[in-house]
């Protein structure tokens, strides 16, 4: 099947590549059809379900680039990808072609139809049927001052979820650094059993608060400091972490490498943010990809895809 991807546009790079890694963590083969903009078009045999999961993406559809040959009531909507606008006037054209197509067989429902035709419009018009919207407005509600436990250094809901999904978590997903649960409550509404570990009893009990919060059973959180993950957890297929800056270090020596080294032991694949460059791959990792998140004018965060075997 052909699945055409409507990216978010606020890192178009990261959005696509968000997309490739969750095809990697399943083992499934894929084509690259066309990747411009916040257009990825991709040929595989997953089963698109999984991409529910997705954090930067709007919608994902079923490429229809030949007849659209349909069963039951449609509806077809445009929108226009520069000026994120609807555009009634071709809506019109199209459907009426969808309907010569269908020999004038079809009927409309604009409110709740069966079959949405979703057309992305920029220099060119992409159609598809869609499978999957991602209800964004949730991740929205999920921000962290919206949580039972607040503290500011949390990630947006969307980011957690991307780093997620490139870490390649399946089952089971680790942040040694959990502060409130920002990613471990975006793993456990993924349907992944979540660990996490936090050097601060305070941020132990806020996260296990958010947990509960948002109805995820299957954790386990622990107070404690990387030095000693390896004793906590082990064999933990996927770390996803935003390791901390500044005030928030709680570690004498060069908690990075002592914090990687521990990761690298502990997970088997790993998606690591921080607030500079650094040489992964003198501590064992194999690094398979990096990519800058620009938080805020002043802030910049580097992404790390590794894998620890
Ligand atoms: C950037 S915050 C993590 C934010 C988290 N992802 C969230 O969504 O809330 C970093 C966390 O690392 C914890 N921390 C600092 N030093 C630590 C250490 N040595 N071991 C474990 N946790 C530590 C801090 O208490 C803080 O909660």
């Amino acid at each position: 099947m052909k699945l055409l991807f409507y990216l978010s546009g606020e890192n178009i790079d990261l959005s696509r590549k968000e997309v490739i890694y969750l095809l990697k963590a399943f083992d499934k083969k894929y084509k690259i059809i066309e990747a411009k903009d916040q257009i990825l078009i991709i040929e595989t045999d997953i089963d698109f379900k999984v991409f529910k999961r997705l954090g930067l993406c709007h919608k994902v559809l079923e490429y229809m680039d030949e007849e659209i040959i349909l069963d039951g009531t449609f509806a077809v909507r445009v929108q226009n990808l520069g000026e994120k606008k609807g555009n009634k006037e071709l809506e019109k054209k199209i459907a009426d072609e969808i309907q010569k197509q269908n020999d004038f067989s079809l009927k409309t429902d604009l409110e709740n139809p069966q079959n949405e035709i979703y057309c992305l419009c920029s220099e060119k018009l992409y159609i598809g049927k869609t499978l999957i919207t991602i209800n964004r407005k949730e991740y929205e509600k999920r921000k962290p001052q919206f949580r039972p436990y607040f503290h500011p250094s949390s990630l947006h809901p969307k980011y957690a979820r991307t780093l997620i999904n490139l870490s390649q978590a399946k089952k089971e997903l680790l942040d040694p650094f959990c502060g409130t649960g920002g990613i471990l409550i975006e793993g456990g509404l993924m349907g992944l059993k979540v660990f996490g570990l936090d050097i601060e009893k305070k941020m132990v009990e806020g996260c296990k608060k958010n947990l509960d919060f948002y109805g995820i059973k299957d954790y386990s959180i622990k107070e404690g400091s990387v030095e000693h993950l390896d004793s906590y957890f082990q064999n933990i297929e996927s770390t996803a972490t935003d390791v901390p800056y500044g005030k928030s270090t709680k570690l004498k020596k060069d908690i990075y490498e002592m914090a990687f080294e521990k990761i690298y032991e502990t997970s088997k694949k790993a998606c690591i943010v921080l607030n500079k460059e650094y040489d992964f791959e003198k501590i064992g990792f194999k690094l398979l990809d990096t990519e800058k998140l620009r938080m805020h004018r002043s802030l910049t965060r580097f992404i790390y895809v590794l894998q620890c075997e």
